[in-house]
């Protein structure tokens, strides 16, 4: 976008009235808060919609079905930023990207909400992955344009967001889990109720408050390219529709491998973009040099997110099926475990931004904090081991472990996820600026791509040997990232 067209956009935008940052940011803060209470809301309950018996209300599924099929849900969910991202870059801009897709996901949680089959559930599924996929990245954009180009704000601005995500992840299970006694379709109704919020609020301020900003597409269409791009988007989904019925008639089409079909993609997108980056003759030799030494980054972020997205699968079905549930007097609803990680985040969040600050120049390089993520991430499955030792694993285990469990994730999550959005604004080539976010998401669709592959193994009989084997897995490549650390920032061209 043009310099002059960034001064505009900042312009229109007040500069003041949200905690001392642009007005704007309150209009993304509660679109961003409603947005993520209806989307962890519903992954709170999902993973138990699926598999519950019928006649507990659930669709009766297999465990393991149902485990990977959210892993599934969860890996499109991110990987179509990219589409969503493309579409507001180069046709409608931001701003229409967040209504549109805030009304999709609005109309998916609605579909959840009424009582259905399988096949309900796939429709709502579509419109899900494509309503994140419009609003999610672009969102986050807008908060970037809000900002004149040096001004010291930004960051800070960034950390409120980032509050205002947490804040709705947090809130959504303890609401939604706690109605879901009654029905799992109230719980998902309540999603749509709080995604119906968020676009009153988005509608209503964000002529005021958001002046131009999200107006302008970043790099748009001629007209010409326009009615090309269209047909060969128009031919391609037509062709995509077409294999889709075809398969699902001759029955090739089943879940799982529609599972597997995922979980390529999840490997291939990023491989091709990373390939499409670095031979790009827009980037240059230095460019070339950051994207290698974002290369190990991104797989340590995808061994992350696996583990972290575990949280909402493996680790809940653990909270169901596994832990003591009637707890100091309280009948705890397993769905309320997924407060834990946005809790813990909105705590300690602040702590980490101090003890960064504090150690200025004597802080963990970009790469020593990717690799302490992993090494939190490895323990917090490790302590799961504990229990089980003691115990034995007939008997149900204390909560207080899952706790500490979510806990070690999220001093992982402190290191690694917002140091890995601005590094991937750092070290992608600027001439792909536009999709740094969807770039940064496609590590959480890769992680639960491989995470649908690989719940199969878990069983009541290979728990031990699961948790075992996937958090030493993480605290090795944390302990080769480390080792490596000193040569990754070498590629990194004096990017800290
Ligand atoms: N939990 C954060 C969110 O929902 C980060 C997600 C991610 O980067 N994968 O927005
Ligand atoms: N911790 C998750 C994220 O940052 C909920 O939003």
């Amino acid at each position: 976008m043009a310099t002059i067209n960034k001064q505009k956009i900042v312009d229109s935008v007040p500069q003041k009235g949200f905690f001392g940052n642009p007005k704007g940011l309150f209009t993304l803060f509660f679109t961003e808060f409603w947005e993520r209470f209806s989307y962890y809301g519903m992954r709170a309950i999902l993973v138990y919609y699926m598999y519950y018996e019928v006649s507990k209300g659930g669709l009766g599924l297999d465990e393991t079905t149902a485990l990977a099929l959210v892993s599934i849900y969860g890996s499109l969910v991110y990987m179509s930023g990219i589409i969503g991202g493309w579409l507001a870059d180069r046709i409608f801009g931001t701003s229409k990207a967040v209504f549109y897709g805030g009304i999709l996901i609005m109309l998916g949680h609605i579909v959840l909400a009424m009582p259905g089959s399988l096949s309900m559930f796939f429709v709502s599924m579509v419109l899900i992955v494509l309503g994140t996929g419009l609003l999610k990245p672009n969102v986050s954009s807008i908060v970037g344009e809000i900002y004149a180009e040096n001004d010291e704000r930004r960051d800070s601005g960034f950390s409120i967001f980032y509050m205002g995500i947490n804040a709705g992840a947090f809130i959504a299970p303890l609401v939604v889990g706690s109605v879901t006694g009654y029905s799992f379709h109230l719980g998902f109704g309540l999603a749509a109720v709080g995604m119906l919020i968020g676009l009153i609020v988005f509608v209503a301020t964000k002529k005021k408050y958001l002046g131009l900003a999200g107006t302008i597409p970043a790099n748009p269409l001629s007209q010409d390219e326009r009615k090309a791009t269209l047909t060969k988007i128009g031919i391609a989904a037509l062709i995509v529709a077409v294999i889709i019925v075809i398969s699902a008639v001759t029955g090739i089409l089943t879940i799982k491998t529609f599972i597997n079909l995922v979980g390529i993609l999840g490997i291939v997108i990023p491989t091709l973009y990373f390939i499409f980056m670095y031979r790009s003759p827009k980037t240059t030799s230095v460019e070339r040099s950051r994207l290698i030494a974002y290369i190990p980054l991104f797989i340590a972020a995808v061994m992350f997110w696996a583990i972290q997205e575990q949280g909402a699968t493996i680790l809940a079905n653990y909270a169901d099926k596994r832990t003591q549930l009637n707890f100091a007097g309280i009948e705890i609803k397993p769905a309320w475990f997924q407060s834990l990680n946005p809790l813990f985040i909105i705590t300690l969040a602040p702590v980490f931004a101090w003890l960064w600050i504090k150690l200025g120049k004597r802080q963990p390089t970009i790469p020593q904090k990717f690799s302490l993520g992993l090494l939190f991430a490895g323990l917090s499955f490790l302590v799961i081991l504990l229990p089980v030792y003691f115990g034995g694993s007939q008997s149900l285990v204390n909560p207080l472990w899952l706790v500490l469990s979510y806990f070690l994730v999220v001093l992982g999550e402190l290191c690694l996820s917002p140091v890995g959005l601005s590094a991937t604004t750092k070290l992608a080539p600027a001439a792909f600026s536009a999709q740094t976010m969807s770039l940064w998401f496609l590590a959480s669709a890769a992680a639960q791509a491989l995470n649908a592959q690989i719940v199969r193994f878990y069983t009541p009989q290979t728990e031990m040997a699961y948790f075992g084997v996937i958090g030493a897995a993480s605290i090795i490549l944390g302990l080769a990232l480390l080792a490596l650390s000193p040569k990754i920032q070498g590629f990194m061209k004096g990017i800290r």
